[in-house]
């Protein structure tokens, strides 16, 4: 028997899983934090993992992995960078109404984070000075991390005008892009679906989809997308700025870490309804889904064009 086999069981060891935040409050037995809830979690997790997370969009991106192969022809690629822009511009409205729907002044400020800087507030890391740093507002160099506390806005470092700038570069006029009436019936049900769950009234039903979008973006599309356009790139000696899709990329790095914490923190502090969760959760994830589809569908009939 080795030294190790013999060491006796840790009290913690139930628990092995929850992130160190959540430990700490169970050993400060802080109101809701007991070790049978957090066995409750690990459960809960469990769950997750098998009737959430596996979801199609997470787990088999038809498209995305289409795409990352860089072999789309133009009006592919054309086809791709305006229903992006429509679901870009209609983030807009899911975010202020999930800014607006917020039920606590921490909740709404997180929100408003990512509303500011989706229109264009760089984050600014604290005791980062408030000049202009160098490289402007080009995503390649802009902060992904920090707050739009004291941020700089400028108008070029709003995400529509990075996409703006792919979409000129393709010979899009900018009323091609981003305005609803463009989105295939697809890309508007998701949109729909955004404005619906996510920044609905509903904080159970908003914290759900909030956890599944978060996921989803987690999942490395956005590597895919950015490979894509590289290839794309090389393959046609074209420069399309890929910024946009690399910044999306490095600010999800970053937000993965923070989703756990999050979901643990709504789990212990509240009564969160498992079921509803899970439920919530997935309808969110079909109308993501319904997005890639709608491209899918579109890329094959534009195949031949
Ligand atoms: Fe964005």
């Amino acid at each position: 028997m080795s030294i190790a086999a013999r060491t006796p069981p840790q009290p913690g060891d139930a628990l092995a899983g929850l992130t160190p935040a959540t430990l700490k409050a169970i050993e400060a037995a802080r109101p809701g934090y007991t070790p049978e809830r957090g066995k409750a979690f690990l459960a809960f997790q469990s769950r997750l993992a098998g009737e959430l997370l596996n979801h199609r969009v997470i787990v088999a991106n038809r498209y995305t992995a289409w795409f990352s192969k860089g072999e789309q022809n133009e009006a592919q690629i054309r086809a791709f960078v305006v229903q992006f822009s429509v679901f870009s511009n209609q983030f807009l409205i899911a975010q202020l109404n999930k800014v607006i729907n917020a039920d606590t002044l921490e909740g709404m400020r997180a929100s408003k984070e990512i509303l500011a800087n989706e229109l264009g507030v760089a984050f600014r890391k604290p005791g980062e000075s408030r000049t202009a740093r160098a490289g402007g507002y080009d995503p390649e160099h802009v902060d992904t991390e920090g707050s739009v506390q004291g941020g700089i806005f400028h108008f070029e470092a709003g995400h529509i005008e990075w996409l703006w700038s792919i979409a000129k570069h393709l010979g899009l006029s900018f009323d091609h892009i981003g305005r609803r009436r463009h989105g295939t019936p697809a890309t508007r049900f998701f949109c729909d679906e955004l404005i619906r769950l996510y920044g609905g009234e509903s904080y159970e039903i908003s914290q759900a989809a909030s956890y599944a979008v978060e996921n989803w973006a987690a999942a490395g599309f956005w590597k895919e997308l950015t490979e894509g356009f590289s290839r794309y790139n090389a393959t046609h000696g074209t420069r399309i700025p890929t910024g946009f899709f690399v910044w999306h990329d490095r600010l999800e790095g970053q937000h993965a870490r923070h989703t756990q914490e999050e979901l643990e923190e709504y789990y212990f502090q509240g009564a969160l309804d498992e079921d509803a969760f899970i439920r919530y959760g997935n309808e969110m994830l079909d109308g993501v889904a319904a997005f890639w589809d709608g491209l899918e569908q579109e890329r094959q009939v534009l195949a031949s064009a």
